[in-house]
Formats: structure tokens, sequence, C-alpha cells
């Protein structure tokens, strides 16, 4: 649809002509049957249910070649599965760009009926955080996968529910200064016009937050209020207050904020860059106390995004979110360590991100089929490594820059403890180690610990077995370790990537495989392409049900 996430005229990726696409609600224990119908003209499309674990459903985990099979244009696929647990999720596209090209919306679970939040609001708002280009998300595609490669520099633009504004800033549109206003072309009724916050005072607002940005880590702040975060991936956390909060793509969180502050005047809300040489102004809107009009400019600037490059600041702040009490202890020891190295790699000259210097491209049969029905000519049936060289030097860009192009799969066996420890390292040029928020599907992971350097043995002494977050998304900050624990009792085929969509889509990416036996009752919709297609061709009505 054309659409203008940031005053800009552009196109988008929408949702029942909605962008972002609809706001889906359940309860606990629901069932959710989405249709999605793909009225892309000349592309497939899937949707992935980010947090949701979709245990008993692996087909309905949104995500081309490893799930199912890309829905085609004109078809209509039924994603059905169950909600097991309240909290803040999203769903997005999960074949090529898609998700930046815009296709995500909000998903949150409610409590089952009759159940309470272990903490007191009185309402609630919803963000969705994203990050915008004017370049279109094929081109943007087509310029990573370039020889040499066209990088996509940073966003135009920071959107809080697809809202955001190009070369105007917000402050300015309520400052004084009527050539800055100049720039701004919003009323309050445009596409990019801010959605005001308006709070009564003396009350607690829980706000979610969901950040589904394709590059950029954020930073959320409220001028003058304080904030107390007590949920994170869809888990309760040891509650905790804070001035501002770094989330990184792929994660969630709820904050409690208390409106206590001087009720005639009104507050800026900002989400700005980090991480990254910030090149995006960051994404405003205002908290309103409806006693003071809601056009009031706030009194003081917008808080002050933290320096982009303070990251022990940032690895203080992760370290805060522990995971409150009555929440699931992890195993005390693991069957299966792998360690995964980050590096940024050059393969036949392309720029590459690669794991163990493999980088993944995806097969056109769905991992969950050919597993399933043991078509061992659908993909690379090689184990890739779970580990790297001992002497690889993390601090320098990789002495021999090539990496190779598979598509293995790392098979668990049902039921056992797997560690992960990502490992991060410096990329091509020098002097640069980024961060990676990885994510996983399927499960939730115990946050183990973070490190700096290389992970030895030795630092899994220190690991954290008593309260560690139980989370879907961890971050690997730059030149050090981030270790994770989680049981491998999910059947199904799982990806676990970085959520940087661009590095995802230069093979910064594994698969799991677990318990695909199991799985029952594949649905056939799910698999016709590739060689599961030419199965059920060949085969007779069994197989179909095998
Ligand atoms: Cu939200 Cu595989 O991603
Ligand atoms: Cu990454």
């Amino acid at each position: 649809m054309f659409w203008s996430p940031d005053c800009v005229e552009n196109i988008v990726m929408g949702i029942n002509g909605q962008f972002p696409g609809p706001n889906i609600r359940a309860r606990a224990g629901d069932t959710v049957h989405v249709e999605l119908t793909n009225k892309l003209y000349t592309e497939g499309v899937v949707i992935h249910w980010h947090g949701i674990r979709q245990f008993g459903s692996p087909w309905a985990d949104g995500t081309a070649s490893i799930s199912q099979c890309a829905i085609n244009p004109g078809e209509t696929f039924i994603y059905q599965f169950k909600v097991e647990r309240a909290g803040t999720y999203f769903y997005h596209g999960h074949y090529g760009m898609q998700r930046s090209a815009g296709l995500y919306g909000s998903l949150i679970v409610n409590l089952p009926e009759g159940e309470r939040e272990p903490f007191h609001y009185d309402r609630e708002f919803s963000l969705l955080l994203s990050d915008w280009w004017h370049q279109s998300a094929h081109e943007q595609e087509v310029a990573l996968a370039s020889n040499p490669i066209r990088w996509i520099n940073e966003p135009q633009s920071v959107l809080i529910n697809g809202r955001g504004q190009h070369n105007c800033s917000l402050a300015a549109r309520f400052s004084s200064s009527s050539k800055a206003v100049a720039q701004c072309h919003f009323r309050g009724d445009e596409q990019c016009a801010p959605k005001i916050l308006s709070v009564l005072p003396n009350k607690t607002y829980r706000i979610r937050l969901a950040c589904t940005t394709a590059l950029s880590s954020l930073n959320f702040a409220i001028g003058g209020h304080k904030m107390v975060v007590v949920e994170a991936d869809g888990n309760y956390v040891q509650p905790f207050a804070t001035d501002d909060l770094d989330i990184y793509s792929g994660e969630t969180y709820s904050v409690l904020v208390t409106t206590d502050q001087d009720p005639t005047l009104n507050y800026w809300v900002s989400v700005g860059v980090r991480g990254r040489r910030p090149n995006t102004p960051p994404a405003l809107t205002i908290l309103n106390y409806r006693t003071t009009a809601a056009i009031e400019l706030p009194k003081s600037p917008p808080p002050v995004t933290p320096q982009w490059n303070d990251y022990a600041r940032s690895v203080a702040l992760s370290k805060k979110v522990l995971s409150r009490m009555g929440t699931p202890k992890p195993p005390a020891k693991y069957d299966r360590r792998i360690i995964l190295l980050n590096s940024q790699n050059k393969v036949d000259g392309f720029t590459k991100w690669a794991v163990n210097n493999v980088s993944l491209t995806l097969p056109s049969t769905p991992y969950l089929g050919s597993i399933r029905y043991g078509l061992m000519k659908a993909f690379d049936q090689r184990s890739p490594p779970d580990d790297y060289p001992a002497d690889y030097n993390i601090n320098e860009p990789p002495s021999n820059p090539n990496a190779t192009i598979r598509n293995t799969v790392y098979r668990f066996d049902f039921n056992t403890t797997i560690d992960v420890i990502l490992q991060n390292a410096n990329a091509l040029s020098v002097n640069l180690s980024e961060m990676h928020p990885w994510h996983l599907h399927g499960h939730d992971f115990w946050v183990l610990g973070y490190g700096e350097g290389k992970f030895t043995d030795k630092d899994a002494k220190g690991f954290n077995l008593k309260n560690p977050p139980l989370r879907n998304t961890a971050v690997v900050f730059p030149y050090g370790w981030t270790a994770l624990r989680f049981v491998a009792d999910n059947p199904g085929v799982w990806s676990f990537h970085c959520h940087i969509e661009p590095h995802i889509h230069m093979g910064m990416a594994v698969v799991f495989a677990e318990g695909v036996e199991l799985v029952r009752n594949v649905p056939a919709e799910a698999l016709t392409c590739g060689l599961t297609a030419k199965m059920f061709l060949n085969e007779d009505s069994k197989a179909w049900h095998g």
C-alpha cells in the first residue's frame, strides 16, 4: 500500500489495509486462528509469531524454508496455534526482508480470566518500535547481496506504532521557531502524526514495548519519569527502576510508569538509536496529563539518548534483568555445549555474516518436511561445527575472511539440555565489533551470563543459575560472549538467528532440530513445495499423513 510512515510517501506491506498490521489480543490458553491471504502480486509470504512457542504446532511458526513453504500470491494459509502464556509479543514477516518492508504488528496475550498480574496498573499502552528506510526492502535485499556490498546505511526514521517524522523534529514542531515548524507537515490527523499518550495524574500505566527494528538498537525514555521494568519477552522479571531502557530488535518489555509529576505540564517520550553511530533523529511523542492541553509543548527538552557506544552502560542494564521469584529454574547441568562464533566474512567476494564460518542459506524444501520424511537430498546432511578454532583471534578481522555457504542443521537429542555460547568477534573492518540480538524460535532460554573477551571453561563457574532471566532474545555485546541454556523439548525445526534483518539476510542464522520424529499431522499445505511436494505427488496417500 502507499503509506507515509514518516510523512514521506512510500510503499509498505500492510495487513487488512493497515500499517502496522492489526493488533492481535488473546487470552492465555486460547487457540489463535489466523487466515493469511497473500495479496502481494508477485512474491510469497509467511508470518512468524515472535515469542510464541508453537508447542505441538511447529508448522505454524511462520518461517519460510524452515517450518513451511512460502504462501503463494492468491493463496490462503491458516495459522492455528495455542498461546500458552500471558505477555507482550509481536508478529512479523519471515521471508526475505519483508519485516523491513513493514510487515509486522503487535500480539498481546492477557492472563486467563480471573487471574491477576503480580503488579498493579490502571491502564496500559502498547508501543511497537521500528525503524524505517525510504529505500524499498527489495532494493535493500539486492544492495546487500551485491559485490561489492552496497550498505543500506542508517534508517531515515524511528517509528512508534508506525509513526515518525522525517526532516522535522517534533520538538521543533511545538517550539516557537517557525522555521523549524515549516519543515513539519502534519496537523494531527496524518498517518505520520504521533499518537499522544493521554494520562491522568497519580495513576500507574503499563507500557508494553516491542522492538521489531530491522537494524537499530533503541533506548526508551520518558522525560521526568522513572519506569519500573516488570516483564521481558513474556516472562516476569524482578522489578527494577530505571530512567531509560535499552531495547534490542526482537525484545519486548513491560514497564510501569506512575504519573506523579507536575500535572500542569506535558513530557516527552523519546526513542533514540544506540549501538551504531546515530544518523537518525529520535522518535518522539508526548505523555499528556489530561489536566493540560495535549498540544502544550513540554517545558524541558526530550531526554537525551545515552552515548551510542557506551557499551558498559548497556551491559550493566542487561544484567539488571533477572527472573522474578517463581520463574522455572534452569537444569543444573548441560548435556551439550555449542559455541557459536559470530563473524563477518567473505564468500567469493560477497560480504556475509557467519556462525563458526558457516553462512546460512535456506533450502527450497522446508526442513520440517525434509527431516520428518527423511528426504536426505533436501539439505546438507553434515553436522555444522560445535566450536571454532582455538587460535582464532576475536580482536582482529578474520585472518582468512573466507566462509562457506551451507544449509546444515544442529540436531539435538530430544529433551536434552543445550548450552549455547555466543562468541562475538571483530568484523571485517579493524576496531569494529557489532551487537547482535539473537532470537530463538520454539523456546525460551535462560541467560546465564555475559562476559568480555573469549569465553573459556572457567567462565562457566560464574553462570547465574539462581535467577537467570527466561527470554527468547539476548544480545551478544562487542568482543564479548553471552551464555544461554535451554531444554530441547519442543519437537520441530527452529531458527536461531541474529534479529537484525540485514544480518539474517547475509547468513547470520543457524537451524536447530529436535524430536522431529514426534511431529504428527503436518498440514500438507505447509509443505507443497520443493521435494516434499514431489513426495506428495509420487507416493500414496499414506505418506500424506505419515
Ligand atoms: Cu522475530 Cu526469526 O524472528
Ligand atoms: Cu547481527
